[in-house]
């Protein structure tokens, strides 16, 4: 509480001393010296205050905290419920001492939220609006639904889904490409009651298998092939490897629905299985433009999406429909100063969570235009975002750090060669912006006009957590801000003690937010474990935090041992487990280390099965080997022979000092003293190829 008044207070005092400030002020200058990043404040240009949606973001903040039940309430009443929810809006328990954690909001009530996103904006005079705008891999190739457009195809496949027996509850894995029919698969489960697992389609055969081994889908929606810029990639026959592969884990499906990409891979060279194989063009099309919406209620499942922790083994994180929906939708609206003119892009794709809440669900429920985008940003050159941006009028971009960086590097003519002029509002997300990136985005991208919401947040928190409002408050580049409504953030010690003001440690959230997943599919005790006993009464991201003295928030990096290369989340163990399963490793130890454009960059140590030999080829084959476990984008970037591993007499590996060989910090090595055998530095040191 204490803590929630006075960062409000330092809001109030932002905002007094922004309000009608001119553009742009630098690095403020303290005394004699140039201040750090922590003191270059970039207030919003002129105007934009004016018009944006929260201008009494104190206030509301301050009533969130203090009757969130009323609070979301409120905004719940907003969308259409069969039957409302009783006198407890939410119930929660994140305190282990006292027992499950438990977090529920609106329990009791129905609703669904495909009705919401598109019945509802249909009945509200929208039906004509664009709702996706489609771009595909090749420039010119493009295509467009309205909502009632859209609507009709998601009941054809709704009801096509129904015909072939899923119902209510059943799982339906959906591995897809950006076409428009990723989204209608997701809406179509939600519609139906169906659970959804959209898994990214750059995961290996490997990968898909171990998801639908663990929530056994019913059905897998899939497409035979995609192009990615000059690139080709097969994914039916990934789905087929990855089917045949479960049925040996004893999980047979059914039904393998695959949609036909002809601008990539003609129907007659797809391989086939008659009986379990069928073309979504053949039957879909014949359903019903119509189909009845399953009520659910607000703490049924919604979806549930993996996600890379410390173990080898992915977290299937469940979110439930009442509070997912409100929330995504609350955090779209106020992050973005969403207004119905707006023409939405978000880069993501919808096999992470960014594409579940921000390019399927908050953009849509809220009744915008979304561009969905087949294909790789810098096919066929360094320009083609902004080539977008100009041919759609985008005038929000929410996208990644990692992609800045990349296009950064190529030179601002690709970017300043267009007009741009449509922009108002920049996103990022993924991984902490760091601030030269955040001043190229501002400054070349957005013309120094746009204010750029970076948004924190994780797969587990289904929609931002720390995030500027736009106009709201004064930006720091590098910084998220502040809290959202209704998130109250605590930064703790080593010991769980909560740090006040100016400090930093391990982030935790005090309360539940209606955006929280619920547990981790069938396995309730790692969700306690992994989350809430870590620091017994919080909520424990995973993530360091820093908090300046004027209450700004600074997202440092993950603190366990989960990397995050170009923003998407891999852990050091599922690295690890890919290489040894290649018959030539022995051990394996993987650390992050920074690298330019990906922000972390994997790099392995590897020590061989006795008598085998260092090579070229051996390296390319370890890479392999993770390529086929995991995916393309987990391919470690070095491999460092390693004779033997620096570990504790009692076995286990120090990673501190791994990681400072890795990163070249070879005079800030620490103690070596504690090592079972201290020479394994030297050999390790002696190998290293700088
Ligand atoms: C981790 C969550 C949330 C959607 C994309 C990734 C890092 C994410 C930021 C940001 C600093 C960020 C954190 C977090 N992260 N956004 N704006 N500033 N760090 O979702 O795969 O669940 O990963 O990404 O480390 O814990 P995810």
């Amino acid at each position: 509480q204490t803590m929630a008044t006075s960062s409000s207070d330092r809001r109030l005092h932002h905002v007094e001393s922004g309000s009608g400030r001119m553009q742009r002020l630098n690095a403020v200058v303290l005394g004699e010296s140039i201040a750090s990043e922590e003191d270059e404040l970039v207030f919003p240009s002129e105007g934009f205050s004016e018009q944006a949606l929260v201008s009494s973001h104190v206030q509301m903040y301050k009533r969130s905290i203090e009757d969130p039940a009323g609070f979301w309430s409120e905004i719940a009443s907003e969308f259409y419920w069969k039957t409302k929810w009783g006198e407890e809006v939410f119930t929660e328990n994140l305190d282990v001492r006292k027992g499950k954690i438990t977090i529920e909001w609106f329990k009791g009530a129905t609703t669904n939220v495909c009705y919401n996103a598109l019945d509802r904006n249909i009945e509200a005079g929208n039906g004509g609006k664009i709702a996706i705008q489609w771009e595909g891999n090749e420039p010119g190739h493009d295509a467009q639904l309205t909502y009632s457009e859209l609507l009709e195809k998601v009941c054809q496949l709704s009801n096509y889904l129904k015909d072939i027996g899923i119902r209510k509850g059943d799982a339906v894995v959906i591995y897809m490409p950006m076409l428009m029919e990723l989204p209608i698969a997701m809406l179509a489960c939600a519609r139906i009651g169906a659970v959804h697992s959209v898994v990214f389609a750059g995961f290996s055969t490997e990968s898909l298998a171990q998801r639908i081994v663990d929530c056994k889908p019913k059905a897998v929606i899939t497409c035979n092939a995609v192009r990615r810029g000059t690139k080709v990639i097969q994914l039916k026959d990934i789905v087929d490897y990855a089917l045949v592969e479960s049925a040996k884990n004893g999980v047979l499906v059914g039904a393998c629905l695959t949609y036909e990409n002809p601008s990539a891979m003609k129907r007659e060279e797809t391989k086939w299985q008659d009986g379990r194989d069928i073309w979504w063009q053949d039957v879909v099309p014949k359903y019903s433009t119509t189909c009845e919406v399953e009520w659910m209620d607000a703490e049924d499942p919604l979806f549930l999406l993996y996600t890379s922790g410390s173990t080898g083994k992915p977290k299937g994180v469940l979110h439930t429909i009442g509070g997912y929906m409100i929330y995504t939708a609350t955090t779209f609206k106020y992050a973005f100063d969403y207004k119905s003119s707006d023409i939405y892009w978000c880069t993501a794709d919808c096999g992470w969570i960014t594409g579940h809440s921000y390019v399927t669900y908050g953009p849509l429920l809220n009744g915008a235009t979304v561009v969905v985008f087949e294909g790789a940003p810098t096919y066929p050159d360094y320009g083609r975002c902004w080539d977008i941006v100009d041919k759609f009028k985008v005038t929000i971009l929410y996208t990644a750090p990692t992609l800045v960086r990349s296009l950064m590097r190529s030179g601002d003519e690709y970017v300043t060669r267009y007009s741009r002029k449509s922009l108002r509002i920049l996103g990022s997300v993924g991984e902490p912006i760091n601030p030269s990136a955040w001043r190229w985005l501002f400054n070349v991208v957005g013309d120094s006009r746009c204010p750029i919401s970076d948004t924190w947040w994780q797969t587990e928190t289904g929609g931002f957590l720390i995030t500027p409002l736009p106009g709201a408050w004064p930006q720091k580049p590098g910084s998220a801000t502040f809290p959202f409504f209704g998130v109250q953030p605590a930064i703790v010690d080593e010991k769980g003690n909560e740090l006040e003001g100016e400090c930093s440690g391990y982030l935790c959230i005090k309360n539940s937010w209606p955006g929280a997943f619920r547990t981790l599919y069938g396995d309730h005790e790692r969700y306690e474990t992994t989350y809430f006993k870590p620091f017994t009464g919080y909520y424990f991201s995973g993530d360091g935090c820093r908090r300046d003295k004027d209450g700004y928030y600074w997202l440092t990096g993950r603190v366990d041992d989960v990397m995050n290369v170009s923003g998407h989340r891999i852990g050091t163990a599922e690295v690890e487990s890919a290489l040894v399963s290649h018959p030539q490793c022995a051990e394996a130890a993987v650390v992050g280390v920074e690298h330019e454009v990906k922000g972390q960059g994997i790099y392995a140590f590897v020590t061989l099965v006795d008598g085998v030999s260092y090579s070229q080829e051996l390296r390319k084959s370890l890479v392999l080997a993770v390529r086929h476990q995991i995916g393309a984008f987990a391919a470690p970037d070095r491999i460092h022979w390693a004779p033997g591993l620096p570990k504790t007499r009692s076995g286990k590996i120090m990673r501190r000092i791994l990681r400072k060989i890795a990163s070249r910090q070879l005079d800030e090595l620490g103690d070596t003293s504690t090592l079972a055998d201290p020479s394994v530095v030297d050999q390790l040191i002696a190998l290293s190829d700088f």
